[in-house]
Formats: C-alpha cells, sequence, structure tokens
C-alpha cells in the first residue's frame, strides 16, 4: 500500500534527472542474504523476474528452498542473533534506533536505485516519491521509538511492587507482496527492529529485487549478521516453511485471505506462533450529496486506480448518492480519460501493466463477469498494447447490483464500481454487507455526519474527505476477514513485542 508523503513537493535536488530503464548490470544484488552474506540456492535452482512493461526478463535469482535456506540456515542465523547475550540483544536500545536511521540514510543514497525497480511495476513519480518516501519516514519514525519501548509500574494489591518490561517476540518472519515491495519491507522491519526482534522476510517472487537491495544496505549500516536475512523464493514452499517452522515465534503477513488463511493455520498447528494479518478489501466510499463534488471524484478516481488499481486499499465500492449519481459517473469518466498509459519509467506515465498474466486474467475475468451480469460500462474494459501485453486501461461501470461478482470481490485491478444510494441507513448497511473491513471513505461537507458514518462503518480506517492517507504515525489493519492486528504507529509496537511482568514481594511497607 502506498503512503503519502512529499508527492506535493516536487523533485528532491540532485535527483531530479529522468531515470533511465533499469539494466541487468544495474542489478547487483540477486543471491540469498543470509548473516549478512550472500548464498546460492542449495538446490541450484534459481527463478527469473521479469520487466511486466516490456515482459523482458531483469535476471535470475537465487531460490530459496523449504530445507536447508529457511528451514533450517536461515532461521538458525536469526535465532542465533536474537539469543541473549547476541550483539543484538546486547544492543543499546538508542543505537538500535541509530541503525535505523542509518539504513534511512542509506536509502536516501540509493533512490534512484531503489524506485527503480518498483518503478517498472508502478508509474516511477510514484514509486520515486511516495513508496520511497513513505518508506525512508516509516524507518525514521521506528528509529525514534527504539529507545521508547517501555513497560509501567503497577499499584497492585498488598506488599508487592509489580513492573512490565516489553522484549522482544523473537525470530519474526515476514511475508510480503509485490504491490509495494519496498514499502511493505519497511513496514514490517521498521517496528520488528526496533523492539528488537530479528527478521526472516521472504519477498514475493514476482519482486525480490528490492528486498535484496535493501539486505546489501542492511549489512553496510552495520546491523549485526542474522538479524535481517531475506529469502527470494516461492509461497508453498519458502512462505509455508516460515510460517510452519518451529524456531520462528512470529509470522507477519501481507497479502490474499486466502493464503491468510492457510498461514493461520499452519501457525497453529505448528508452534502457535503469533500471527499479524493484513489481507484484503473490497472498500467502500460513501460520497454525499453535500460534498465538494470534485474532491470526491479525484479522490475516488485516485483510490480506485492508484497503482493500477493493485491495492488492498483499491476504492472499489464507490457509492454515490441517487441526486448526484449522474453527475459523479460523467465527472469520473472525464477524469479517467485524463490517465496516460504507458511506460511507467515515463515521468509522463500515470497507468502502467498489472504485475503479471495471472493477475491480468483475473481482473479482465471479472471485468466480463461484470459486463454479463449487466453492469453499464462506462469507460474501458479492455487491454491495450497487443496480445502480450499487460495493460488494461482504467475501466468503469455504474448501475451496479450489491449481488455481481465485481460488487463482492477483490478485483485488485483498475475497475472502479459506482453504486447509488438513497438514504444513509441503507448505505451504512450495504457498506458493511462485505466480509473486509479494512478501509473506507466518506465525503460529506457536514462534521455530524462525517463522525456519525465514522462510528457505524466497519472497518479499520476511515477517511473523511481524503483517500489513501497514510502514515507512519497512523495505525493501519483491518477489521473481520481484512485481517488482524495493527501496522504502523505506536500500536505495532504491540505487534512485535511480548510483555513480562515482575512482581516482587517487598519485605515492608512503608
Ligand atoms: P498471495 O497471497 O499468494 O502472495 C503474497 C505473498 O504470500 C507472496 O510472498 C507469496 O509468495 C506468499 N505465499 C503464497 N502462498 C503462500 C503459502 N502457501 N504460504 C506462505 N506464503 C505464501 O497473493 P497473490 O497470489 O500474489 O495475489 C492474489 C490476490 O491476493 C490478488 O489478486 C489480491 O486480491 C490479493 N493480494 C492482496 C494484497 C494486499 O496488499 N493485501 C497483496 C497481494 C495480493
Ligand atoms: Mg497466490
Amino acid at each position: 500500500m502506498a503512503q503519502n508523503g512529499t508527492a506535493q513537493n516536487g523533485p528532491v535536488e540532485g535527483t531530479a534527472s529522468v531515470p533511465q530503464p533499469l539494466k541487468v548490470q544495474d542489478i547487483r544484488h540477486t543471491k540469498i542474504f543470509i548473516n549478512n552474506e550472500w548464498h546460492t540456492s542449495s538446490t541450484g535452482r534459481t527463478f527469473p523476474t521479469f520487466n511486466p512493461a516490456t515482459g523482458v526478463k531483469l535476471c535470475d535469482v537465487e531460490e530459496g528452498d523449504k530445507v536447508r535456506q529457511t528451514g533450517l540456515f536461515m532461521t538458525l542465523s536469526a535465532k542465533a542473533a536474537q539469543q541473549r547475550g547476541s550483539a543484538w540483544r546486547r544492543m543499546d536500545a538508542s543505537s538500535r534506533g541509530r541503525l535505523l536511521h542509518r539504513l534511512a540514510d542509506l536509502m536516501e543514497r540509493d533512490r534512484l536505485l531503489l524506485a527503480v525497480d518498483p518503478g517498472l511495476r508502478e508509474p516511477f513519480l510514484q514509486s520515486f516519491y511516495v513508496d520511497l518516501d513513505g518508506s525512508i519516514k516509516t524507518l525514521r519514525y521506528y528509529a525514534g521509538w527504539s529507545d521508547k519501548v517501555h513497560g509501567k509500574s503497577l499499584p497492585i494489591d498488598e506488599s508487592f511492587m509489580c513492573l512490565t518490561k516489553h522484549e522482544p517476540v523473537g525470530v519474526c518472519g515476514a511475508i510480503i507482496p509485490w504491490n509495494f515491495p519496498l514499502l511493505m519491507f519497511s513496514w514490517k522491519i521498521g517496528p520488528a527492529l526496533s523492539c528488537g526482534n530479528t527478521v526472516v522476510v521472504k519477498p514475493a517472487e514476482e519482486t525480490p529485487l528490492t528486498a535484496l537491495h535493501m539486505g546489501s544496505l542492511i549489512a553496510e549500516a552495520g546491523f549485526p549478521p542474522g538479524v535481517v536475512n531475506i529469502i527470494p523464493g516461492f509461497g508453498p514452499t519458502a512462505g509455508a516453511a516460515i510460517a510452519n517452522h518451529m524456531d520462528i515465534d512470529k509470522v507477519t503477513f501481507t497479502g490474499s485471505t486466502q493464503v491468510g488463511q492457510l498461514i493461520k493455520e499452519a501457525a497453529a498447528k505448528s508452534n502457535l506462533k503469533r500471527v499479524t494479518l493484513e489481507l484484503g478489501g473490497k472498500n467502500p466510499c460513501i460520497v454525499f450529496s453535500d460534498c465538494d463534488l470534485q474532491l470526491a471524484v479525484e479522490e475516488t478516481h485516485k483510490g480506485a486506480f492508484y497503482n493500477q488499481g493493485q491495492c488492498c486499499t483499491a476504492a472499489s465500492r464507490v457509492f454515490v448518492e441517487e441526486s448526484i449519481y449522474e453527475e459523479f459517473v460523467l465527472r469520473s469518466v472525464e477524469r479517467a480519460k485524463k490517465v496516460v498509459i504507458g511506460d511507467p519509467l515515463d515521468p509522463l506515465t500515470s497507468h502502467g501493466p498489472q504485475i503479471s498474466r495471472r493477475q491480468f486474467l483475473k481482473i479482465m475475468d471479472l471485468i466480463d463477469s461484470g459486463k454479463e451480469e449487466g453492469a453499464r460500462l462506462e469507460y474501458g474494459g479492455v487491454a491495450v498494447g497487443g496480445a502480450e501485453s499487460l495493460f488494461i486501461q482504467p475501466t468503469i461501470f455504474s448501475n451496479l447490483r450489491d449481488h455481481m461478482r465485481i460488487a463482492k470481490e477483490e478485483i485488485f485491478g483498475p475497475v472502479q464500481c459506482i453504486f447509488s444510494f438513497k438514504s444513509q441507513q441503507e448505505v451504512v448497511e450495504r457498506a458493511n454487507r462485505s466480509p473486509f473491513g479494512l478501509v473506507s471513505a466518506v465525503f460529506t461537507g457536514s462534521v455530524d455526519r462525517a463522525l456519525s458514518m465514522s462510528a457505524a462503518l466497519d472497518t479499520g480506517t476511515v477517511w473523511v474527505n481524503c483517500y489513501n492517507a497514510l502514515h507512519a504515525q497512523t495505525p493501519f489493519g483491518g477489521f473481520k476477514m481484512s485481517g488482524h492486528g495493527r501496522e504502523l504507529g505506536e500500536y505495532a509496537l504491540a505487534e512485535y513485542s511480548e510483555v513480562k511482568a515482575v512482581t516482587i514481594k517487598l519485605r515492608e511497607t512503608l
């Protein structure tokens, strides 16, 4: 998910030149990162990574396998780094913060390199200003927390003294998706390291390169060996090995609901490791007739089409009050027509390719279902750029019914579904009638209505007159099947620490 940051601040001095497409020789790291060293696969297997805008292979990456790299070697190094007495456990909390700041400094130095890889998949300027900036801000935010994660002393009954300590959970597995490879990496390692844990990260098989570059920066920053380990590989092998492992104490996952369920099951069947899940959404945006209409059109447009709709927060159900419905649909179509489809590395491009053929086909199937089930196609609905292309035109449907597939299923593509509603009570009921509960948005000029709607919506985030307003300080996560636990903000610290109560019997009460 994208994180608002300095998107409005314009180019950073000295880095404003237009980046050239990533060349194979620019890719510096393709191996498995364990103990601050690079390893080849124990099976000898590699897997290719592609530029989805062109279909051209970028390079082959060493595949972490189940038994040696994930299962044993990897966690042993993370476990060793986590043991009492290790350099990491003995390190001052404030020094952990300094290391996180140093990592953020190195990311600033390598801005262009770090933004180009996700920039092959999403418009480059978005990757450069939003993903990268959000990632750096997240690490700096958690750097500040490192020496502020503290417990309490409690006024307990009788002659005892009780204090609580916040200790690291231990070895944390992080399984991350392809839609925001750098941001998701930072959302996981930031709070995990701040609280003194060690981490085993499995990046998505579609996007291993950014994570591996981060591995080189982690070593350069001076984190002790084994504190962060990165295993490129596939879900059912490397990912499942993390979820099932007896020496991994917690797993944090962002991805599909289906895999979230598998991970929770594996955690339950292995060592009952702690689980944090950030899963999908079918996020309602509710537009009242008293809103700033142009603002609502613009924000819901960005909400639906940002990163080609490949966002867990995608604004995929837009409910518009009947009296402004036609005007809203008209303006939304006009706005969608301004989208510039093209090479994501071209700064003028605002809409890139979908990530993979599999995702492309899933989206086209859902678009076809919308046409077949009788929704009105207002705009788009087609692929562009030839048979091999992964580009899909921004698509808008109106006249939807709540039972249609596109009204219920997560599309994860550039499809905006605009529904009409009559009353506030009706729209609340329809918005909440979903197994998901990640985010929602309300557009209104009335403070009273904004407050009552924010109380009524069953989602982890409610945005009022804005969209995708994510910040390092603000907790993010879902109700219902959108997951549990919170990322970002102070709340995320609780997901990465154990509370220990120390109760001391006092001989005398003074
Ligand atoms: P996915 O959930 O399969 O993949 C996400 C991560 O989980 C990847 O690193 C993958 O290797 C790993 N994984 C897959 N199977 C696993 C297993 N059995 N055990 C452990 N780890 C496993 O998502 P996918 O297939 O890339 O996309 C499918 C749909 O999921 C999308 O269309 C979208 O609806 C949703 N999704 C949601 C995301 C979000 O931000 N919440 C991100 C990516 C996908
Ligand atoms: Mg999958």
